[in-house]
């Protein structure tokens, strides 16, 4: 039997989180040992909301795949590669279009979602409908059979499958439909103890030295009922320790719940366990971050072998789909 075939994308809007990092990496890691994995930067969709200051965009792309690799992403595994760099994502998309009704992209949720949280930006743009067909294109071009998403790409996930079956009406049965493979994990809150998002200025980056990790957490906001080190507190109303829920063991959180309770123990040697263990996660990390940032040569020869492999597979699903079509 061969192997299914996964495939994600990620868009390269901003440097990567932890969040990021036990929210989605480390489940596509994952995936690596049972499937045949197709791992983007969809950096044409991050173009859809940020088409109008694009200065960073090429220091984000690199971030997310330096991130990537150091986080355990496996070239000799996956195949990792650049949206834009495979042309035939953009012959999709509009080839797709022509069978897209109009009121299928205005119903996607994300649409008019994404227009009121981003009231900074015009999102009254042909692209920016048009994202969820991208989207599309993106995951038809490989036929991939499983797609790990969180829950708010879900809706593109069924527009796909709609749209890959109104083609194959049309043309012929040429799309196999994918499915959403459900990355539940609870969302990160950031050191304010919000969603962990770049917008709100909480993240922990995986870029970030030991230092500022530290910074960050040693100044979180605690149970403001503990004002004094014999005040005792609440670990639920404590940000810091919705993160513990995260990254320490179930005999941790047990031991700092139970001294925030009795005032057992202080906030300091509360936080100092989380440092403890974002640490034992990020190190590994930071030590390939350094390994790959020393050599830049080796980024790029993986990303254009993984290129090279998309552009191939790329290539044979348009000549399919073209000749379905008549083209
Ligand atoms: N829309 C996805 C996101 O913002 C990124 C993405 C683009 C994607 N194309 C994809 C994810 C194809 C999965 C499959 O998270």
């Amino acid at each position: 039997m061969p192997k299914k075939r996964v495939l994600s994308g990620m868009q390269p809007s901003g440097k990567l989180h932890i969040g990021n990092l036990v929210g989605a990496l480390q489940n596509w890691v994952k995936l690596q040992e049972k499937y045949e994995c197709y791992y983007f930067i969809a950096d044409w969709h991050a173009l859809t909301s940020q088409y109008a200051d694009t200065s960073n965009l090429n220091e984000y792309i690199n971030d997310v795949l330096i991130n990537w690799l150091s986080a355990g992403l496996d070239p000799e595994k996956s195949t990792i590669f650049v949206q834009s760099r495979i042309p035939e994502h953009a012959e999709l998309h509009v080839l797709l279009s022509m069978v897209t009704p109009l009121g299928w992209l205005e119903r996607v949720p994300s649409y008019k979602e994404k227009q009121m949280e981003l009231k900074d930006k015009d999102l009254n743009t042909y692209g920016f409908l048009g994202y969820p067909v991208l989207q599309s294109a993106d995951i038809l071009m490989y036929k991939a059979d499983y797609v790990p998403v969180g829950i708010d790409q879900m809706p593109h996930l069924e527009l796909t499958r709609e749209i890959g079956r109104r083609f194959n009406n049309f043309y012929g049965n040429i799309f196999p439909e994918p499915e959403g493979l459900l990355t539940r994990f609870p969302k990160v809150p950031g050191v304010d103890g919000r969603k962990m998002s770049k917008s709100y200025n909480n993240c922990i980056y995986l870029s970030d030295s030991p230092d500022e990790v530290e910074q960050k957490i040693k100044t979180m906001k605690t149970d403001p009922q503990r004002q004094r080190r014999n005040d005792s507190g609440d670990p639920e109303l404590s940000p810091v320790f919705e993160l513990h829920k995260i990254f320490s063991n179930k005999d941790e959180q047990d031991e700092v719940a139970e001294g925030c309770r009795t005032a057992g123990i202080g906030c300091i040697d509360c936080k100092k366990i989380l440092i403890k263990n974002i640490f034992s996660i990020l190190e590994p990390i930071w030590e390939k971050r350094r390994h790959f940032i020393g050599k830049p040569g080796i980024v790029n020869d993986i990303i254009e072998e993984g290129n090279k492999r998309a552009k191939k597979d790329a290539f044979n699903t348009m000549r399919e789909v073209k000749n379905a079509i008549g083209l």
